[in-house]
């Protein structure tokens, strides 16, 4: 079952993740604070883009999302379950609905495994298709789908060039019919030339198969191209959340605005203040807002937690500049 209209597929609800590390000259154990007090919905057949500089909890979110990795607090629900309190064979039959894309294709696959055994795996963990010859015309349409010719299938993955192999992923990721994909910088790894095709190819299978994408991406171009909404992250923490149109016409948070004037433009100068100092440690995140010692706008109230504002473009900001 589909969720009926404007009611949220996602819902994340204050989620966190501390990660206990050893580090430090005593090799004490010390939290990592990855993710931290995230929220935002996404809707059905949306794309919603989460974006931030390396290390920011970006695929961290996105583990968390599909449970993957356990939150340290928070929630997720789907379709208005929560998702921590299903077990067994309800919690299965989630998980079918939510799957993943990763960023290097090459390393989600088993170098030994034919791309018919890789793209049938989940169909026959789930037992979707239940003779092999039935599961073999599934793997043809799949292939077929991500515009792949059927002996693909008969071949390995060092057989294919980055491009294709990301689309095999796509294809075994569409294997159970999913609702809900978390992209993790899906076209990172590959060419220029090729990243539009996979983008593209993307978009078409979100149409064809009426799917709902959480997008993962650093990169503000792709973003900007296929994302509906966005959330800028810094340090664990989304600071700015919009329609794409909205941010990129006008970031407002001076995190988002060095982002967007960092990012190579064709044709166009630098506007607007550019990224000095480094990413503070998510050990010891700043006290306040996080992004106040690389702020150029930093003043004394910047030492607390600025609210979160919701403008009346319909974007949530978290700085003082606006509270
Ligand atoms: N399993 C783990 N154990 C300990 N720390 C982790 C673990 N996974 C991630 N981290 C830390 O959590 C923080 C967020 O990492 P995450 O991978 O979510 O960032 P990201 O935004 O996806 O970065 P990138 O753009 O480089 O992929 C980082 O400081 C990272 O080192
Ligand atoms: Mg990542």
């Amino acid at each position: 079952m589909t969720a009926s209209y404007k009611e949220p597929l996602i819902q994340v609800r204050g989620l966190e993740k501390v990660f206990r590390i050893k580090g430090g000259m005593l090799e004490k154990k010390q939290n990592l604070r990855a993710v931290r007090g995230v929220s935002f919905d996404i809707m059905p057949q949306e794309t919603f883009g989460l974006v931030g500089e390396s290390g920011c909890g970006k695929s961290t979110t996105g583990r968390l999302i599909l449970q993957l990795l356990r939150p340290t607090g928070g929630e997720v629900l789907m379709e208005g379950k929560n998702l921590a309190s299903m077990k067994g064979r309800a919690l299965k039959e989630q998980r079918a609905k939510m799957q993943m894309v990763f960023q290097d294709p090459y390393a989600s696959f088993d170098p030994r495994q034919n791309i018919y055994s890789a793209v049938s795996e989940p169909m026959v963990i789930y037992g979707l298709a239940k003779t092999k010859r039935e599961r073999r015309e599934k793997v043809a349409q799949l292939l077929a789908d991500v515009g792949l010719n059927p002996d693909a299938m008969e071949k390995c993955p060092h057989e294919f060039s980055g491009g294709q192999r990301q689309r095999i992923g796509i294809a075994r990721a569409l294997a159970l019919h999913p609702q809900f994909m978390v992209l993790d910088e899906p076209v990172s790894a590959l060419d220029v030339s090729i990243q539009a095709q996979v983008i593209n190819l993307l978009l078409e299978m979100k149409s064809q198969y009426g799917l709902t994408y959480l997008f993962i991406s650093h990169d503000l171009s792709v973003i900007k191209y296929i994302c509906d909404r966005v959330a800028v992250m810094y340090l664990g923490e989304i600071i700015e959340m919009a329609d794409k149109e909205t941010l990129f016409a006008q970031p407002l948070h001076p995190y988002s605005q060095a982002l967007l004037a960092a990012a190579p433009k064709i044709g166009e100068q630098r506007t607007g203040e550019v990224l000095t100092g480094e990413v503070p440690s998510p050990i010891r995140p700043p006290k306040g807002c996080a992004f106040h010692p690389r702020c150029p706008h930093a003043r004394e109230c910047c030492k607390q937690v600025p609210p979160v504002q919701k403008l009346p473009d319909g974007r949530l900001i978290a700085c003082w500049l606006y509270a």
